[in-house]
């Protein structure tokens, strides 16, 4: 995820910039640049890959003293890594880093190309940079309220204007930005973690706010340019919490940053409520010639692919296999030119997928991977890439990952499903409307964390040694996702079987108290799975039923009941994973387990 770090101070800017974007490196990043102003006007690197890069071309600069600047860390969306693509973004008149999506960027690029300025990167930012060249007349204040009046998105921006070389502006919105007050100048920056060694005091930029700063002095304004009285805070924490921000384990912040890293995964494919992968390079019409799809992954990201099967199956009628890449090898699987292969995978690095990939590309099926890890072998080994924008996941149970992953199939299915005429150009628009809305929904659902606290609580999971989920279609696909969190992090034992299946053979196992989590959403098999409930009911079976707003159910079965917001079914599982999420956490909280790091697991798994 991209960081911002910005300086006006005593100091010389350019060392105090360098080493607040290695505090951000945490973050992830493929590309780095800072702009620096001084009194012969703005002075601009950039460069893609590591630091390192970057500061040695910083240090190719003239010997002239700046103290002011901005700079930033890069995570691809809008084009790929490269020098050009590194932001700052700028102009003769103006330079600024921003973190975020422009939704609208096409149309603004229209407008900018239309008022005679060329484009050098194929991001989403520079579109900023020239309507702020285009509205700046000398006021800084009017020329922002004139952007932030057309732009759609989220958006943290840092700018500087080369004829006012010891000022800094920011604004921000559905992105923060926070400054940070010091002895020796003040700062702007995404995150508490870029200015730790330098203040311990800052303000939070709320959003329809502009900041400026400068050496001495902080001014915050109303978009009106009325000046805002705002509470300085002190921070106190050590380097390790401001990167949890304030949460208490990065499992708990990755499953809060879910709703912006959905957005980042999405917003960037997204062209007027149409799907659109040119960005990513794929040729246009590419799902047309593949006949069949196989899905090939590990653990949590082959859940991701038996939910993708699930959408692809019921959009287009495209045969779909989904294989753990384990075995995909060994099982000497029956290919053809006209198939389409898809790895999935967080690191990118997984050997048995890696593995899978090279076999596939041997016998000349055409590959496409789904990555988070920018640059991991398997984003640079496959024929095609789709990344997902979840941001490094630094907890070993991946969530965030996940459901990056359950957004990127979801509208390949639509796509596909589109290219082979299966769905119409408004019904793919219907189905990403609803889509967006599931992302609100899931901010509802993790504003409801108590509630899943208490059920785990009342269940008393902390005395539990072994559980089963059960659902029908995908529900029992999440499922099979929620039965591996509980395990890994709170080493419950648990098993996710569907529901019709348990009775043969399973539900011996069912007793006195047995705790069964029912996932019940589709209304059109609601009965035959309430029919499974009672089967266990009966043989004494505690229930935890997860359903959907506006489904009867009797009220015997409701004592452990989660009501998610309803919705479209297939959308169904973003929303009930969230809350599997929330509940395998608590549990581990409850039996005090090391939620980011459980035992024998490791965050990458380079070994067959
Ligand atoms: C579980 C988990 C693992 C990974 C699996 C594949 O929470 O994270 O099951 O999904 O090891 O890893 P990647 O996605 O990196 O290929």
């Amino acid at each position: 995820m991209c960081g911002i770090v910005a300086y006006v101070g005593k100091e010389m800017a350019e060392p105090i910039l360098i080493d607040g974007l290695a505090r951000l490196e945490y973050r992830g990043y493929d590309s780095a640049g800072l702009s620096l102003a001084g009194k012969n006007g703005i002075v601009t690197v950039k460069s893609q890959g590591r630091l390192q890069q970057l500061k040695e071309r910083v240090g190719q600069l003239d010997s002239e003293d700046r103290f002011c600047g901005i700079a930033h860390t890069r995570w691809a969306s809008h084009g790929k890594p490269s020098d050009a693509n590194a932001h700052p973004h700028y102009t003769e008149k103006v330079s600024l880093v921003h973190n975020g999506i422009i939704e609208n960027y096409l149309d603004l690029k229209n407008f900018a190309q239309n008022n005679n300025y060329d484009f050098l990167s194929e991001t989403d930012t520079e579109t900023v940079a020239k309507l702020l060249d285009y509205f700046y007349q000398g006021n800084p204040f009017s020329a922002i309220k004139k952007v932030i009046e057309k732009i759609e998105g989220s958006y943290a921006l840092a700018i500087l204007f080369a004829d006012r070389p010891k000022e800094i502006y920011g604004i921000r919105k559905d992105s923060p930005l926070i400054i940070g007050l010091g002895q020796t100048g003040n700062w702007l920056a995404s995150d508490l973690t870029a200015i730790l060694p330098y203040t311990k005091q800052y303000i939070l930029l709320e959003e329809n706010e502009i900041v400026q700063i400068q050496e001495n002095e902080v001014k915050i304004y109303s978009l009106e340019r009325e000046m805002k009285e705002k509470k300085v805070q002190q921070m106190n924490w050590s380097l390790e919490e401001a990167q949890k921000n304030h949460f208490p384990h990065f499992m708990l912040k990755e499953i809060f940053d879910q709703p912006t890293a959905l957005k980042n995964t999405l917003f960037p494919r997204l062209r007027k409520n149409q799907i659109d992968f040119r960005q990513d390079g794929l040729p246009e019409n590419f799902f047309l010639p593949f006949k069949k799809i196989f899905f090939v992954a590990c653990g949590t990201a082959m859940h991701a692919g038996n939910i993708g099967k699930f959408l692809i199956e019921s959009f287009s009628r495209i045969p779909t296999e989904v294989d753990f890449a384990s075995e995909f090898r060994y099982r000497n699987p029956i290919l053809k030119q006209d198939d389409l292969m898809i790895f999935i995978s967080q690191s990118g690095e997984t050997a048995d997928t890696l593995a899978a990939l090279r076999l596939a590309k041997s016998k000349g099926i055409c590959t496409l991977a789904i990555v988070n890890a920018v640059n991991s072998s398997i984003a640079r080994e496959a024929d095609y890439l789709l990344m997902t924008h979840a941001g490094p996941e630094i907890a070993v149970a991946s969530t965030k990952a996940f459901s990056t992953q359950l957004i990127l199939l979801f509208i390949l299915a639509l796509h596909l499903a589109q290219q082979k005429q299966a769905m119409t150009k408004d019904e793919v628009s219907l189905a990403v409307s609803s889509l967006k809305n599931s992302i609100v929904d899931i901010e509802g659902i993790l504003n409801r964390k108590e509630e899943v606290q208490q059920i785990v609580q009342k269940l008393d999971l902390l005395h539990t040694e072994h559980l089963f989920f059960i659902g029908r279609g995908l529900d029992y696909l999440v499922g099979l996702e929620a039965s591996l969190k509980l395990k890994e992090i709170s080493y419950i034992h648990s098993e996710a079987y569907a529901a019709g299946e348990l009775k043969h053979g399973t539900i011996a196992l069912i007793e006195e108290g047995s705790i069964v989590v029912a996932i019940a959403t589709d209304e059109n098999i609601l009965a035959k799975t309430i029919s499974n409930i009672k089967e266990v009911v009966a043989r004494g079976a505690k229930i935890f039923l997860v359903i959907a707003e506006g489904m009867e159910v009797e009220d015997s079965l409701l004592e452990y009941c989660f009501v998610l917001p309803k919705t479209e079914k297939t959308l169904s599982p973003f929303l009930s994973t969230v809350v599997f999420q929330l509940f395998a956490y608590y549990a581990a909280m409850e039996r005090g387990c090391d939620v980011d790091k459980p035992k024998n697991l490791a965050k990458s798994v380079t070994i067959e």
